[in-house]
């Protein structure tokens, strides 16, 4: 039985990467699809692959999360499209690399915003349309990054600190859904490769060997795993790697 056939899934930056590896995999699982991000021709070119692979047509919606003003027409662009929304992936996040220069104050902003308070903001602004579902998941990709204690890596202070925000909130959403129909479920990825549903590189990840870097495959599994538990279950989900896993010491 396939347990999401017929699901409405919000994805966050479903334009590339991990987002469009959700919507691909999803979509392939009956579900009906609302893709979102900055570059809009970037969700219609996966919204076409979706189409290719006899998915059900997704519709697009443009979001900035690092922007309140665009959140909230999201919000009610959605809410005109879909009366119900059963699970939204909060997946989009920019990322800021660690420099030895001063960070532009924008990307400062732009990095915290765009994890922390726009992710807040349409978990708090999809509520509604969420009520609507019997059984409603807000499903948010973190980061080892985001572990209390992690180390820093490659990643800059404030890409560490969106994230720890973003991770917060996943762990403040299980609290405060506590005994509704609601689940917060986290996942946090260690460094990937990029793979995508229909390409080599995602038959490949499928048979990887120890001492590889995790793919997208494997956080998208991940995720469908935590969402195909019993209810009672809300799982947060640590991806270890040797190779950009949270212990990797070389
Ligand atoms: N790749 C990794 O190694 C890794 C490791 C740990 C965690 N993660 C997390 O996994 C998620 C996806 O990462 P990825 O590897 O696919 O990264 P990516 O290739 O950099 O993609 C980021 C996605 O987020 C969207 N995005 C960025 N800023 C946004 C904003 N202000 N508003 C709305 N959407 C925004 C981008 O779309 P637009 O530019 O079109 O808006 C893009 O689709 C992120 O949360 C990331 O932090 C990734």
């Amino acid at each position: 039985m396939n347990e999401l056939a017929g699901k409405v899934v919000v994805v966050t930056g479903a334009g590339r990467g991990l987002g469009a590896a959700f919507a691909l995999t999803l979509a392939d699982a009956g579900c009906e699809l609302v893709l979102c991000g900055r570059r809009v021709a970037d969700l219609d070119a996966v919204a076409g692959l979706v189409i290719e692979r006899g998915g059900a047509a997704p519709q697009t919606v443009a979001l900035d999360l690092a922007d309140a003003a665009s959140v909230r027409r999201a919000v009610s662009r959605i809410g005109a499209l879909k009366q119900r929304v059963d699970i939204l992936i909060n997946n989009g996040a920019m990322w800021l690399e660690a420099s030895a220069e001063p960070y532009d104050e924008a990307d400062v902003l732009a990095v915290v915003n765009a994890a922390v308070t726009g992710t807040f903001l349409l978990v708090q602004g999809l509520r509604t349309a969420m009520d609507n579902s019997d059984a409603p998941d807000v499903v948010t990709i973190g980061s080892i990054s985001g572990l209390p204690n992690a180390a820093l890596q490659s990643v800059s202070v404030p890409f560490y600190a969106a994230k720890r925000g973003q991770v917060a909130l996943a762990d403040g959403f299980r609290q405060a859904f506590s005994g509704t129909k609601f689940r917060s479920i986290l996942v946090n990825p260690p460094y990937l490769d990029d793979a995508q549903p229909g390409q080599d590189d995602w038959e490949e990840a499928g048979i990887r060997r120890k001492g590889r870097q995790a793919t997208s495959r494997d956080v998208v599994e991940a995720a469908i795993f935590a969402l195909t538990r019993p209810r009672h279950v809300s799982l947060a989900i640590e991806i270890g790697a040797d190779e950009g896993g949270l212990f990797e010491t070389a």
